[in-house]
């Protein structure tokens, strides 16, 4: 009985190792969490004081679909608009980037025509896009992002309907796109008259420099939406992500989310409003940062020690995950089974690659488990590796 679009769709490896690593004492560089212990729980808790006293009860009453005014216009400030000029009327708050990828789709996907990821890409935006029965064409990725010359290669023998790019410390592989390249990737769309689709959860989470244009700064047109969320720098639970774009989109945008659950929870926009009033937020990405590099830093150590010389990573300078090859005829889905027996987990590389290949390569996670325990997890990932003959 169900609809005929379901029958292509699986339930995610993911999901499957996350329960798995939700059992107590594993040690885990699956999921994309942040650290819980950084979670700012007692400003939150002021916040939502704050929110009673200013507003009354009218925080927990229905309000509209785009999102709290106050909230889309910090929104809006915070974007880099130096070429952009984004307003509130640009901006609609939605549960979550997930919700982002899923309104985007029922907006622009039609059934059997085609989307452009780079490789490997997300997971859970493959998911999403996969839902509206249209064909993933992976465009060939490296180290600095997605291959323009790909890209066109690609665009010979196919319009996509979407392109959908993470430029800033991707998941899974941690790696961003170059400037040079960015540059060159609006030009095409731009040149195309593509839609692109920028993913970025992760761009405010960078360990130097500073943070990189966005497309839809470069681009500052119709042709480019961006989205990012609140869930890696304060917390996920609350769900609170926003997509930005062309003022005509987000009223169809609008209109579409209306029919899905009419508006982002109130009382969640409230929060991350008074928060982001509270002035604490900067001082709490910095914190996120320092952190972050420090576990990254600690997880690259602990791969120097214990890894085979056989294994290669790269190194993110942000964001959450880096990406682990092992030599070409080893499987990393074997490799977890071995390491799940010793309480250890991270997710294979290859559920992030639409064509089934990178049968070799691991994703992990670095921002959720403290020094000690990535150090005791790499050690035991290490000796599984040796023990598979690596
Ligand atoms: C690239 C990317 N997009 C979207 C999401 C979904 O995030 P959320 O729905 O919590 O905003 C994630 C979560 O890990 C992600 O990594």
């Amino acid at each position: 009985m169900y609809a005929e679009r379901i029958s292509g769709l699986k339930s995610s490896a993911i999901r499957e190792i996350l329960k798995i690593t939700s059992r107590p004492g594993i040690i885990s560089f699956a999921g994309g969490l942040p650290a819980p212990e950084l979670f700012p729980g007692k400003e939150i808790a002021e916040a939502a004081q704050g929110i009673f006293a200013k507003y009354g009860t009218s925080a927990l009453q229905y309000s509209v679909t785009e999102g709290l005014l106050a909230l889309r216009e910090k929104i809006s400030a915070m974007l880099d608009t130096d070429t952009s000029h984004t307003g509130p009327q640009n901006i609609i708050i939605t549960h979550g980037s997930q919700q982002g990828l899923d309104l985007i789709s029922k907006l622009y996907l039609e059934k059997g025509r085609f989307v452009f990821t780079e490789t490997p890409s997300y997971l859970g935006a493959l998911q999403a896009f996969r839902l509206f029965e249209v064909d993933i064409l992976p465009i060939a990725s490296d180290e600095d992002g997605i291959q323009p010359q790909s890209l066109l290669k690609a665009l010979k023998k196919q319009r996509p309907d979407l392109i959908y790019l993470m430029p800033n410390f991707q998941n899974p592989t941690g790696v961003s796109l170059s400037l040079e390249r960015r540059m060159q990737i609006v030009d095409i769309v731009k040149e195309h008259d593509l839609l692109l689709l920028e993913d970025d959860p992760y761009g405010d989470l960078f360990f130097s420099g500073q943070k990189m244009p966005s497309l839809f700064t470069l681009g500052s047109s119709r042709n480019f939406i961006y989205m990012s969320s609140f869930s890696k720098t304060i917390a996920p639970g609350l769900r609170i992500a926003y997509l930005a774009g062309d003022e005509a989109m987000i009223s169809k945008l609008a209109v579409v989310k209306q029919g899905t659950d009419l508006q982002t929870n109130t009382f969640g926009q409230y929060l991350v409003n008074e928060y982001l009033e509270s002035n604490k937020y900067d001082s709490h990405k910095d914190l996120l940062r320092q952190t972050y590099k420090q576990r990254r830093d600690c997880m690259l150590a602990a791969m120097d020690k214990y890894f085979p010389g056989s294994v290669s990573w790269n190194c993110p300078n942000g964001g959450m995950f880096l990406w682990v090859t092992l030599p070409g005829h080893y499987v990393a889905g074997d490799i977890l089974l071995n390491c799940l027996a010793r309480n250890v987990a991270f997710v294979p590389g290859q559920e992030f690659f639409s064509d089934g290949s990178g049968q070799n390569t691991i994703r992990l996670n670095f921002s959720n488990a403290t020094p000690e325990k990535i150090e005791e997890g790499i050690k035991k990932i290490g000796e599984v590796l040796k023990e598979a003959g690596i």
